[in-house]
């Protein structure tokens, strides 16, 4: 799909993993390689759209053509996020934002004392940035993608997890041993507010990213430019 059927449009990305600080020198992170959010901001590009990328932790370079917006924690992810959101046709979540992040930050390094067990860690809940999105859009033809990697029941999770987050479409990934996190294949099955699935085989990130655009853009045909 080469043809410029975003073209005109602003998408909003987030891919990547967020660290979530416990002191200056530590953090609480994830696996998440990125890959899959770069591909859509690649995808985006190439068929027309203006795109932003919100990139938490990732080793990879910035694509082409693409406004990086580099953060940190789930707090300023949702911070950029929403900022971007404003203006944006289309909303992906495709980062892994960590569900909890330390209660408290210590702002000098936690230090071992000999002869003393460590303080356990406490951790309270990060704001589920999807779900706000979701609920809270920036004009009513905005479009919101989420993604959900599950382990088993992966349909019915899927399901449940769209209706609860409030999006147009999910992207459930079946997490395994080649795929979803760190690897560069995906297999899923795209699941949409309307009802209908999209299964798409075992195969390149890019492969799936163009799936989801196929399904956004001519959800976004019916929307002013
Ligand atoms: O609830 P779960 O983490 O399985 O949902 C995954 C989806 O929700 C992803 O799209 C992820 O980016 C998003 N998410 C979020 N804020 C959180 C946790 C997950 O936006 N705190």
């Amino acid at each position: 799909a080469t043809e410029q059927d975003l073209a005109g449009r602003h998408v909003v990305i987030s891919a990547g993993g967020t660290r979530e600080p416990l002191d200056p020198v530590r953090y609480l992170g994830n696996r998440s390689s990125g890959k899959q959010g770069y591909a859509l901001a690649r995808t985006a590009v190439a068929r027309g759209a203006r795109v932003t990328l919100v990139a938490g932790n990732t080793e990879l370079p910035d694509p082409a053509g693409v406004d990086v917006i580099p953060v940190g924690t789930a707090h300023r992810l949702r911070e950029e996020m929403v900022k971007a959101a404003a203006d944006a046709d289309a909303v992906v979540m495709a980062a892994a934002v960590a569900d909890f992040r330390p209660a408290v930050y210590a702002s000098g390094k936690i230090k071992k004392v000999e002869g003393q067990d460590p303080e356990p860690i406490a951790l309270v809940r990060n704001p589920d940035i999807l779900a706000e999105l979701s609920a809270e859009r920036a004009h009513p033809g905005q479009l919101v993608v989420g993604f959900a990697a599950e382990t088993d029941d992966v349909l019915a999770n899927g399901r449940a997890k769209l209706a609860r987050k409030g999006c147009d479409l999910l992207v459930v990934n079946e997490v395994g041993e080649h795929k979803a996190f760190g690897s560069a294949e995906n297999e899923a099955v795209i699941l949409a507010a309307d009802g209908t699935e999209t299964p798409v085989p075992y195969g390149p990130k890019e492969t799936l990213a163009d799936t989801v655009w196929d399904l956004v853009a001519p959800r976004l045909a019916e929307t002013r430019r």
